[in-house]
């Protein structure tokens, strides 16, 4: 079985994406560190982030690798662990702007489903209930108000004691959902045959407890 989970961003994707996938030894796969990581590379070597085609051919010359590492998942940039580096606020509004270029996305399209190729692989991102991995088994659309999704990076981030401020941050995810959701190339939707789940004031177990309780159902009825 292959799990499916899109929204937008802060919406609680990744937390529990692995945790699911840990919990039914599944493979958990980022497809957004692999947008994150090409973001970082144009941004570190200081390239026109505006020009789709430098942005394609880096991405062509290059290889992007995701390896898992005292149970965590690392991205690779070649042979540099980036992991650590691919989530600023400059990062992710870099990665929004890759991510709707064309070429770019083709090119992430066969790495990511190379990669599921194996099955029993838990995926989340933007466009893999209705993209990349459109006969997913079980497809769940995660989304909470923005307010909260905001506050839940916010405190993300003062935990780590940036000094962010939360208004900022509002500012910054609305900015990359509304791109995010109007690019012409696999925009953020919810699939059809996706199950919207809103996680407005659930807690990380609950939202795991309900994909659980969905993946169960989904699980049977295929059978
Ligand atoms: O991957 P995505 O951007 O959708 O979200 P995330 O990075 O998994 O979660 C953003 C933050 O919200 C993390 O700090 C999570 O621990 C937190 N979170 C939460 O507080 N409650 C939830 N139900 C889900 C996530
Ligand atoms: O964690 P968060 O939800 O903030 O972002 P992410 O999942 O790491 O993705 C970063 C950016 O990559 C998003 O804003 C999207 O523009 C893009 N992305 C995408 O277009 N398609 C995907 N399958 C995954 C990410």
């Amino acid at each position: 079985m292959n799990i499916a989970i899109d929204g937008p961003a802060g919406a609680g994707k990744s937390t529990v994406a692995g945790k699911v996938a840990s919990r039914l030894e599944y493979v958990y796969i980022d497809t957004g560190s692999m947008y994150r990581a090409l973001a970082w590379a144009v941004h570190n070597q200081g390239l026109p982030i505006a020009d789709e085609r430098t942005v394609s051919e880096l991405l062509q010359h290059n290889q992007i690798r995701l390896v898992r590492e005292g149970g965590q998942q690392h991205v690779y940039w070649n042979d540099t662990d980036v992991t650590a580096w691919i989530r600023t606020p400059e990062v992710s509004q870099y990665a929004s702007i890759v991510a709707s270029y064309g070429s770019v996305r083709e090119q992430m399209l066969v790495l990511q489903r190379n990669l599921a190729k194996q099955g029993n692989v838990v995926m989340d991102g933007r466009d893999i209930g209705t993209h990349v991995l459109p006969d997913a088994e079980v497809k769940i659309f995660l989304t909470a108000s923005i307010r909260e999704r905001a506050e839940r990076r916010w405190k993300e981030l003062l935990a780590k004691g940036s000094q962010a401020q939360l208004a900022d941050l509002e500012k910054e995810i609305a900015e990359r959902d509304y791109r995010d959701m109007n690019r012409e190339a696999a925009p953020l939707r919810q699939a059809e045959d996706a199950v919207l789940v809103d996680t407005t004031g659930m807690s990380i177990d609950e939202v795991v407890e309900k994909i659980l309780q969905i993946c169960e159902r989904m699980g049977e009825s295929a059978q």
